[in-house]
């Protein structure tokens, strides 16, 4: 009997249960140890798939492919418009594929099948995004003023090799807003994508074919962290790795990139701080931090996990978010309606359960509703803790499950709210809901964070640059500055003679 869900269509269906290789060098290939792992729809705990586990040895034949594509220059020192077309074909490809797309991320990862169609057509764009930029990477000229007559200037030149590692949250968006600025930097890469959810990068790797991309500019080595990654992370024929998922892995591949110094961005955890202030318009800031750490069932590394609410609106506000979530529907991504689906594994329904009681255990006080939950699939009720304070663990650690933490404040001096905010060694995100812009733009300056949104939450425009401060990771993704952490800057100096 299938273990796939009824309402799969059939191209997905024949996607899942096909045979499942390692992309090296343009070509489909079983992994040298011939291991494979299982993949889990983590809405029913059913096994759905086996996929080829790589190890070292393929990660060495995946970087020497990615090197030789990289000398050649084929891709490195082609014209940019060539790039630029292709990776608008690949757009193109990822469009016309999508809803096969979306119902792997469904199968693969968990989410409503609706959050997975527009998370699909978000990636179709930030390809688009980046292939502009491919043509767009200059640089200066610069004048000198030592003695001599000199034309001196800069160019940005493709790092070369990549490894990109990355986590199972956002399977195809983590797989795009790594490779898209890559490839229109002109780097080669070796991807590895997170075991709970290699689905999707192997069917991105048959588009990347299909668009025509030279042989072994994009490699995809699925595997385990700790055997797959792990290599990658350490390879010496690696210029550049790319990471994004704990912090924990991410100072791993820091210690790992030191033999040979290749260069490393991090995009890591967070603990990201909400307010809301009593002047808000309480009726788009109660779903607003309601979703900023519901969604994606709190999967997401920019969510709203520390909300501090205003003492005089603290009881209500609390109340509605938490009544909010007691409405969210749970179930299989795949039927209508539902609103969240499961974490991704037993591990992290269980890490999430342990923090919920954790919290309880220190004082922390349930005020979602409880829920009897079926027992098939590792799902988790969106749970608001209120009365919680700055030193409990569920303040202080990402929980990444549908988990918030709420906390009143009474002050209305901005450094002491700032205060609330930097109380962590996290840096990715915070949230600011008021009607009084100065007060929003005065803290938004106090926070130390990558990114902060004022009566919104989650912008996620391709334009806009994203990343951490503090041990919530090293460089930015998406903007400009995403593709530029993809270069070198090499400056050259000509001597003109004398007149
Ligand atoms: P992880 O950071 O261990 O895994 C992310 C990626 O790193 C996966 O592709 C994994 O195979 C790879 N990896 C693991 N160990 C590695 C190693 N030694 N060398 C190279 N690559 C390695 O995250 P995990 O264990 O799946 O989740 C644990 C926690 O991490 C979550 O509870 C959450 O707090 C956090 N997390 C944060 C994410 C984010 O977007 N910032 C995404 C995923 C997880
Ligand atoms: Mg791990």
């Amino acid at each position: 009997m299938s273990t796939l869900h009824p309402r799969l269509g059939q191209t997905a269906a024949r996607f899942i249960q096909r045979e499942h290789l390692l992309l090296i060098d343009g070509q489909w290939v079983a992994p040298r140890a011939g291991g494979r792992f299982e993949v889990e729809d983590p809405a029913t705990g059913l096994l759905i798939a086996q996929v080829a586990e790589g190890q070292a040895v393929d990660i060495d034949l995946a970087v020497a492919a990615a090197r030789r594509a990289f000398e050649s220059g084929e891709w490195s020192r082609c014209k940019p418009a060539d790039r630029t077309r292709l990776l608008l074909r690949l757009a193109d490809l990822i469009e016309a594929n999508g809803d096969e797309l979306a119902q792997l991320e469904v199968m693969d990862n968990g989410k409503p099948l609706a959050f997975a169609r527009r998370g699909i057509a978000g990636t179709a764009e930030m390809v688009r995004y980046m292939a502009g930029w491919a043509t767009k990477l200059t640089g200066e000229a610069v004048p000198l003023s030592i003695p001599g007559q000199w034309h001196a200037y800069t160019v940005r030149e493709a790092v070369g090799v990549v490894g990109q590692i990355i986590p199972w949250n956002f399977p195809l968006s983590m797989a795009i807003w790594k490779l898209a600025p890559a490839l229109a930097a002109g780097c080669t890469v070796v991807l590895k994508p997170a075991e709970q959810t290699p689905l999707n990068a192997l069917r991105l790797g048959e588009l990347i074919l299909e668009a025509g991309f030279p042989p072994g500019v994009v490699n995809i080595i699925t595997g385990y962290g700790a055997d797959a990654g792990a290599a990658l992370a350490a390879h010496p024929g690696v210029d550049k790795v790319a990471f994004t998922g704990s912090t924990t892995t991410g100072k791993r591949i820091v210690q790992s990139a030191l033999g040979n110094l290749k260069k490393v961005t991090l995009e890591l955890g967070g603990k990201s701080p909400v307010f809301i202030f009593p002047d808000a318009d309480l009726s788009a800031a109660i779903p607003g931090a309601a979703n900023a750490i519901f969604f994606n069932s709190g999967q997401v590394c920019s969510a709203g996990s520390r909300l501090y609410v205003h003492r005089k609106i603290y009881e209500r506000v609390v109340a509605d978010i938490a009544a909010y979530g007691d409405r969210l529907q749970l179930g299989h991504g795949m039927e209508a309606g539902n609103d969240l689906g499961p974490l991704i594994s037993k591990v992290q329904m269980e890490r999430v359960q342990r923090y919920i009681d954790s919290g309880r255990e220190s004082g922390a006080t349930l005020a979602s509703a409880p829920r009897q939950l079926s027992e098939q699939g590792y799902f988790v009720p969106p749970t608001v803790l209120a009365d919680t304070d700055a030193r409990m663990n569920v303040v202080q650690e990402e929980i990444f499950g549908p988990v918030l933490c709420a906390m009143p404040f009474d002050d209305d001096d901005l450094s002491a709210i700032a205060g609330l905010a930097n109380d962590t060694e996290y840096g990715l995100f915070a949230g600011i809901w008021t009607q009084d812009i100065g007060k929003a733009h005065r803290l938004a300056a106090r926070i130390r964070a990558g990114s902060v949104s004022v009566n919104a939450h989650m912008v996620n425009d391709p334009a806009l640059p994203f990343g951490g401060f503090k041990q919530s990771g090293w460089g930015r993704e998406r903007g400009r500055e995403a593709l530029e952490l993809y270069t070198e800057l090499k400056s050259v100096a000509i001597n003109l003679g004398q007149a």
